[in-house]
């Protein structure tokens, strides 16, 4: 990612050039129990680097999975369909709120999984960068205490490899304001924007309540500056502690008015790129995502929010 523009230096250890826009890969190796999955395709990668992104973010779940039984040759396997692309990829584990803090049992098995993977990946050249923890749950003063555990797992491997950290509170801008990051100097910072909640959630099956906020719609001038004011603040965060900054996630549900998710889209992208941040959108194919799986076709409108070239004219299935 640009160091010029302050942003993570993903490129350190490889040539690929400037890495500012990603998306996320939600749903295929990450999703929650009942919710549909599906698979990623070399051609879905080949769509994701022609539509103009430099990286993906690949969520991974590992709990429930036993050492051996395949998951980190499937994660390898996806790493290397991404390079193919010229696509550098983000590694990060999710889902958070099935880690406790006793350093014992599920914060062991993180670590236990950061060591395989990082080990595995040590000798790589290619542009990767793994992501802790998605979206940390615990409270802020757990987190802080785990994270350097977890890191260390992965030091032990590699001691340069870029590792990506958000704070607690669903890795928000109130959750980076109290995270606590080790001394390392291959340190990312990341941030997952979703605000207002209630219009970026609305219906959401997984937030109780949510259905209750349906018909919540954006694109006042006080919304514009709210956005506004968040962003800059997390990136002043990120310039006092002298880390670069990832917008690791931001994205709007598919229930939310249509014309409303484009122009939060388009706000929220243009805000990061003027404040000089890397971002990934959520994502690419879930309820959240960007690109229509069964047409084989990106949502001309989300994309045309993202990229500002506009959609891609081919098609892909
Ligand atoms: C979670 C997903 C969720 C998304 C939007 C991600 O970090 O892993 O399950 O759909 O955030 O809330």
């Amino acid at each position: 990612m640009s160091s010029s523009s302050g942003g993570p230096d993903l490129e350190a250890r490889t040539t690929t050039p400037a890495l500012e826009r990603g998306i996320s890969l939600g749903g295929a190796l990450a999703r929650r129990d009942g919710r549909p999955g599906w698979e990623i395709r070399q051609r879905h990668l080949a769509a994701i680097a022609a539509a103009g992104f430099d990286f993906v973010r690949l969520p991974v779940r590992s709990w429930g999975h036993a050492p051996g039984d395949g998951l980190l040759e499937t994660v390898a396997a996806l790493v290397d369909a991404a390079w193919a692309e010229r696509l550098a990829v983000i590694v990060t584990m999710h889902h958070a709120d099935e880690v406790d803090a006793d350093p014992s049992g599920t914060a062991a098995e993180l670590a236990g999984w950061w060591r395989r993977i990082a080990a595995h990946f040590a000798a790589a050249s290619g542009p990767l960068a793994f992501e802790l923890l998605n979206e940390p749950c615990m409270p802020a003063r757990e987190w802080n205490a785990l994270l350097p555990a977890a890191l260390g797992a992965v030091r032990e491997a590699d001691a340069t490899r870029p590792v990506i950290v958000g704070g607690a509170d669903a890795s928000s801008v109130a959750g980076l304001r109290e995270l606590e990051l080790p001394p390392d100097e291959h340190l990312v910072a990341t941030v997952h924007y979703y605000e207002p909640f209630r219009f970026t959630h609305q219906g959401a099956s997984w937030e109780p309540g949510s259905e209750a906020w349906a018909g919540t719609v954006w694109g006042s001038d006080a919304d514009h500056a709210a956005v506004t004011a968040d962003l800059e603040s997390a990136a002043a965060w990120a310039r006092r502690h002298g880390v670069p900054l990832l917008a690791g996630e931001f994205g709007t549900i598919e229930r939310a008015d249509q014309p409303s998710r484009v122009r939060w889209t388009r706000w929220v992208r243009t805000e990061l790129e003027r404040l000089g941040v890397p971002w990934a959108y959520w994502d690419f194919a879930s309820d959240f995502g960007a690109y229509d799986l069964e047409r084989g076709e990106w949502r001309a409108d989300l994309l045309g929010a993202l990229i500002a070239s506009g959609p891609p004219t081919y098609r892909t299935r």
